[in-house]
């Protein structure tokens, strides 16, 4: 089988009936933001494919706007915390956070892709998007500050970073829920958060449970409260394309009131980045300060349309390139913290890699943009369809077969994303 063939077969295997579970047995649900890169993916070579992608993970969509991490269409005892863990009312059951709000940007990206064609159907989505877009505002930005608030570490996509340590030593370790973990039962343990991680993730869960997922109590107890540089990041590039989604199908206002929080947001984005380190770091909101560690999330402000600093970090990239370390680790490799193996401490990320190609291109760092696709393009030529990759000695790690990182493959193999 030629290598875009792979890549489509890797789709078809884990679709479970229009949507897409991330991997067999270790991810059996739907998750937010791996639907989003999967309908992109999808949308290559089937396009009403990729819309039933994006319509089954709103069919989680809550009544006040939330889209949630996951969606628990089928039963599985694969996967813990299941369903009865999050304890929350909706049917399909869904898990009770969000995840990096990548879905209007790949609405856009599937609408443009297909043309006329896909008109009915981005405009049918369009209101859950707007509505989606003011969850946010309203449960993570009360204050309207521009920069939304992250509560749980799942909600960032990037559980165990370095960037969340000291945080999350300020959450307890005890949990009501009995922890049952099953990941470490399909993937090598050393590539996996640690089990403090994990009862510190739970206690989170359970305390969000104990207050009824309700958005305002969530914000004013947690004491894990991050305005994380991805998140934000992710979300500014989506209000963008959301706001070429309301030039098409929206209103006058709702066109102004959007780009009235573009202008906020990346006024407040810009403030993430640290002299001294040189890069965009996520800020403790509870302490008040910029969490002092490098990540690959700290390039995601020039995907988000932020290109003043683009040389600065395409430098850095190249530093790293020239070390023979693959593009684009997920923490800082000259970091005490850094890990290669283990999920968020180290290893590249192909869907992360996508969105810094991408925003070097538009920032006009092309070079350094191809050479990160490049290295994508290499890593998963070698390795294969892997969750992740490690950056020292290139081996693909974590799961097999994943959709995401498939769904990459298939946009870089046609030159999108550099
Ligand atoms: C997990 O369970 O590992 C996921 O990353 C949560 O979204």
């Amino acid at each position: 089988m030629n290598r875009i063939a792979s890549a489509r077969a890797i789709l078809a295997a884990n679709d479970r009936g229009g949507y897409t579970v991330p991997t067999d047995r270790l991810y059996p649900f739907q998750w937010n933001w791996d639907s989003a890169f999967v309908a992109m993916g999808w949308a290559t070579f089937d396009a009403a494919r990729a819309w039933r992608e994006i319509e089954r993970l709103l069919e989680g969509q809550w009544e006040d706007g939330l889209v949630p991490q996951i969606v628990f269409h089928a039963p599985s005892d694969d996967y813990f915390p299941g369903p009865e863990v999050w304890g929350v009312e909706h049917t399909p059951p869904t898990s009770g956070i969000p995840q990096p709000p990548v879905l209007a940007t790949a609405v856009r990206f599937v609408l443009e892709r297909q043309g006329p064609a896909g008109i009915k159907r981005a405009r049918a989505t369009y209101p859950k998007l707007v509505r989606n877009h003011l969850w946010w505002e309203r449960a993570r930005d009360p204050e309207r500050s521009g920069l939304v608030a992250t509560l749980h570490p799942w909600e960032t996509g990037m559980d165990n970073s370095p960037a969340w340590d000291a945080a999350l030593d300020r959450v307890p370790t005890e949990t009501t829920t009995e922890i049952r973990r099953r990941d470490i039962g399909h993937v090598d343990a050393a590539f996996r958060p640690r089990g403090i991680e994990y009862q510190r993730f739970i206690h989170l869960v359970d305390l969000f449970r104990e207050t009824g997922w309700n958005a305002r109590r969530m914000l004013e107890i947690s004491p894990f409260k991050i305005a994380d540089v991805g998140t934000n990041a992710i979300l500014l590039r989506a209000e963008r394309d959301l706001l070429a989604l309301a030039e098409q199908f929206g209103d006058g206002g709702e066109c102004a009131a959007i780009a009235e929080r573009i202008a906020r947001k990346e006024t407040v984005l810009a403030g993430l980045w640290d002299e001294a380190l040189g890069h965009y770091l996520s800020r403790d909101l509870i302490g008040g300060h910029l969490i002092p560690i490098r990540t690959s999330a700290g390039f995601l402000p020039i995907f988000a349309g932020l290109h003043g600093r683009a040389p600065a970090l395409a430098g850095r990239l190249e530093g790293w390139r020239d070390r023979g370390i693959a593009l684009v680790p997920s923490t800082d490799p000259d970091a005490p913290s850094f890990e290669p193996q283990r999920y968020w401490r180290g290893p590249v990320w192909a869907v992360v890699n996508w969105m810094i190609a991408r925003g070097l291109q538009e920032a006009g760092e092309g070079a350094v943009a191809r050479s990160v696709a490049a290295d994508t393009r290499r890593l998963i030529g070698d390795a294969g369809f892997s969750e992740y990759f490690n950056p020292l000695d290139r081996a693909g790690i974590g799961g097999e077969a994943f959709s995401w990182t498939a769904a990459i493959d298939l946009l870089l193999g046609e030159g999108e994303g550099r």
